[in-house]
């Protein structure tokens, strides 16, 4: 493959100036203003893109965030309107079900914020979501959407942060730099740590000699931003990723990075950059730590399996034409399956009214879909 006019910029930078943080990499490689991944403005989710997230499998599952969302509005009386923020909604296919299932069984008016750096997906947005009932704008930064939200989610959006690679060499973690050789080829250029806070989230671990981490200061700078866009109400993030000392553990001595292009992954972190997806499981507690930091209330993960599962019956019992229910029920197959969507984390965490929660089943947080406390 030629290589791309980002390979050259990036080429440039390194060769004038020195390796670079893998952070800094990743950063220009999915959001360079022209040629980053995310600003293309190419499809990059569904069948046309390159991976596949929850929302292009089928409406069930905005129609599942719709039952969680009529429960956060019911235990706050009902707020007029109910606002929700979704950051990062690529095709608007979330937002589209979304709205289609909310409208039909919430009896108060709803107003949608698209949070939408990319000016070519927020078109591609605004037509899909052309001629809804309930109002809906856009920004194109989080610290421009409006903090008064009741609602704020987010799908598969702290897994595309830029992360810091680390590598235990000789008991000290070095920095997994990119350098650049003569003929162009970007490759790990280990370094002493020049940011010690970075290990701050691996004290307390056992680490193997040589196992590489990925350590993600942005995604709880971008956690807190989440969370300072509501006021009464929910945050709810759906990520892959694993408490920290799972997804630290040694077993996962090369990191959890990986690239997708044409639904195909790929582990070589240097794949042309602009071209591919680049994703990275997230640490749980680090999400845990800066939403309470935030002043939220943190309620026990779920899987999107579980999370699911618990409300099959109910999302089919409201299908009532035959194939659409069978087409429903396949798709909550997949999106449910253990070894692909079903592996995500459902993350909430709640502000001000809604402190209620699964170990509290009495609180109004108690009754939220799929979130329930087992009854003893
Ligand atoms: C993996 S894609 C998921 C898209 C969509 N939510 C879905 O599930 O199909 C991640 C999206 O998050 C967006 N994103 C990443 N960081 C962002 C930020 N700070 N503000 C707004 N969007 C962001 C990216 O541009 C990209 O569209």
């Amino acid at each position: 493959m030629p290589p791309t006019p980002l390979t050259q910029q990036l080429t440039q930078r390194i060769q004038q100036h020195g390796p670079i943080t893998y952070a800094e990499w990743m950063a220009a490689a999915l959001y360079h203003p022209q040629h980053g991944y995310y600003r293309r403005g190419q499809p990059t989710v569904g069948p046309q893109g390159d991976f596949l997230t929850s929302p292009e499998v089928h409406p069930v599952f905005g129609a599942a965030v719709a039952r969680l969302a009529q429960t956060v509005s019911e235990s706050l009386g009902h707020p007029d309107p109910f606002r929700i923020v979704e950051v990062g909604p690529g095709s608007g296919a979330l937002a589209e079900s979304l709205l289609t299932a909310l409208e039909a069984q919430l009896h108060t008016p709803i107003s949608l914020t698209l949070v939408e750096a990319d000016h070519a997906a927020a078109q591609t947005q605004r037509r899909r979501l052309a001629n809804r009932r309930s109002p809906i704008e856009w920004r194109s930064d989080i610290a421009d959407a409006p903090a008064d939200a009741h609602l704020v989610l987010a799908n598969e959006l702290l897994d595309a942060q830029p992360v810091h690679r680390l590598r235990f060499e000789h008991d000290a973690w070095t920095e997994l730099l990119v350098g650049c050789a003569p003929n162009g080829a970007f490759h790990d250029c280990p370094a002493p740590l020049a940011n010690p806070a970075l290990t701050a989230p691996l004290q307390h671990l056992d680490p193997q000699d040589h196992q590489i981490v990925e350590i993600s200061p942005a995604r709880a700078d971008l956690v807190a931003a989440l969370a300072n866009l509501l006021t009464d109400g929910l945050l709810l993030l759906f990520d892959y990723g694993y408490p920290r000392r799972e997804l630290y553990d040694p077993r996962r001595r090369n990191g959890t990075l990986m690239t997708f292009r044409n639904h195909t992954p790929g582990e070589n972190p240097y794949a042309h950059p602009g071209e591919h997806d680049i994703t990275c499981h997230i640490d749980l507690d680090q999400v845990r730590e800066a939403a309470t930091a935030a002043g939220l209330t943190w309620l026990p993960p779920s899987s999107q399996s579980a999370w699911l599962d618990a409300q099959r019956r109910a999302l089919l019992a409201s299908i009532a034409d035959p194939p659409t229910r069978l087409a429903a029920r396949r798709a909550l197959e997949a999106l449910c399956d253990p070894e692909g969507l079903g592996r995500i984390t459902v993350i909430t965490a709640s502000r001000g009214e809604l402190c209620g929660s699964r170990a509290e089943p009495r609180g109004p947080l108690g009754e939220l879909p799929g979130l329930t406390a087992p009854q003893s």
